[in-house]
């Protein structure tokens, strides 16, 4: 990723948690000419998840801000603190383009607790953040967003990793059972290739390291290699050989490609309740 030019541009961080020092360390690392403030209870942690060189100040409640005006804000705290956080920080966003991270919080959510509001962009980014190689999606009310608010959030969220902008809010909760949800299941396939090699006689160390290592190679030569995870695929299997006897169970009707179908499903079935639940 190289450096974003920028006209000055200052953005209050609300909430410098794991996901909010992700973002304001990529921002801060790729697009020169910002200015981030960030607001958070426990500024020990903010600070300390903060890159040491990220010149982020950060301050324990609003009242620090003063009458500062901020041109973006990140909205980064938990769900269930989403709404009183955005309102607590109204006074000094009177014209900022709203950027929500906060899983499962809908957009009609924010603007009906903040009326003065008008500009509202919803970002899912998922947890490889932290290593600057999420993946996130975004929504932006088409009406409300302008073309320069539409590039701000490709600069900042491209700062953490890959942006794809999506047509309807609907489809940002259907993304996230694959791209919010799914470092869990790599991570969940990344165990059981340990358990496999435990099982095979090999030390839990040892196995470990196979196991997540071969993860971690596959995922780069699917970065470097232009070819598809398919054609890799095939391009590792010779015919009767040792990966098409264990492709052969993995693939299996029922196997892997039934699992991961019914996996999103089960995944989408939980946001929806979740949306139900009052927050
Ligand atoms: N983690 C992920 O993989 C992921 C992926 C996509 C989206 N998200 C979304 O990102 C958001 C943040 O997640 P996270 O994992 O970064 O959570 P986190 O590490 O708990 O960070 C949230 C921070 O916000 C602080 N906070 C709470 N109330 C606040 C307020 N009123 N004003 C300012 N700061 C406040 C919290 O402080 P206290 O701990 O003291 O309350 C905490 O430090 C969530 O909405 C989540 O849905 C997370």
């Amino acid at each position: 990723m190289t450096a974003i030019g920028h006209p000055a541009l200052s953005i209050l961080m609300i909430g410098c948690g794991n996901m909010g020092a992700a973002i304001a360390n990529g921002a801060v690392a790729h697009m020169p000419a910002i200015d981030i403030t960030a607001v958070d209870p426990d500024v020990e942690r903010a600070r300390q998840l903060l890159s040491s060189q990220a010149p982020v100040e950060v301050l324990a409640d609003f009242e620090g801000l003063n009458d500062r005006n901020f041109d973006v804000c990140i909205l980064s705290v938990k769900p269930q603190h989403a709404e009183a956080a955005l309102q607590a920080a109204r006074t000094n966003l009177p014209d900022a383009l709203v950027i929500s991270i906060a899983a499962g919080i809908p957009l009609a959510r924010l603007r009906a607790a903040t009326p003065g509001l008008r500009r509202f962009v919803r970002v899912m980014p998922n947890l490889p953040a932290l290593a600057a190689s999420a993946m996130s999606v975004g929504f932006a009310d088409q009406d409300a967003v302008s073309e320069r608010d539409r590039q701000v959030v490709e600069d900042v969220f491209g700062a953490v990793g890959t942006f794809c902008w999506l047509a309807s809010e609907n489809e940002i909760d259907l993304a996230t059972d694959v791209t919010g949800s799914g470092p869990g299941y790599v991570f969940a396939f990344t165990e059981y290739l340990q358990r496999a090699a435990e099982q095979m006689g090999f030390p839990g160390d040892v196995a470990q390291q196979f196991a997540r290592q071969t993860v971690i190679g596959a995922a780069r030569l699917l970065e470097q290699d232009p070819r598809t995870a398919r054609d890799l695929k095939v391009a590792v299997t010779s015919p009767g050989g040792t990966t098409a006897a264990g492709l052969a169970v993995l693939e299996t009707p029922g196997a892997l490609p039934t699992l991961l179908v019914e996996t999103t499903a089960a995944a989408a079935g939980r946001a929806a309740q979740l949306a139900n639940v009052p927050q």
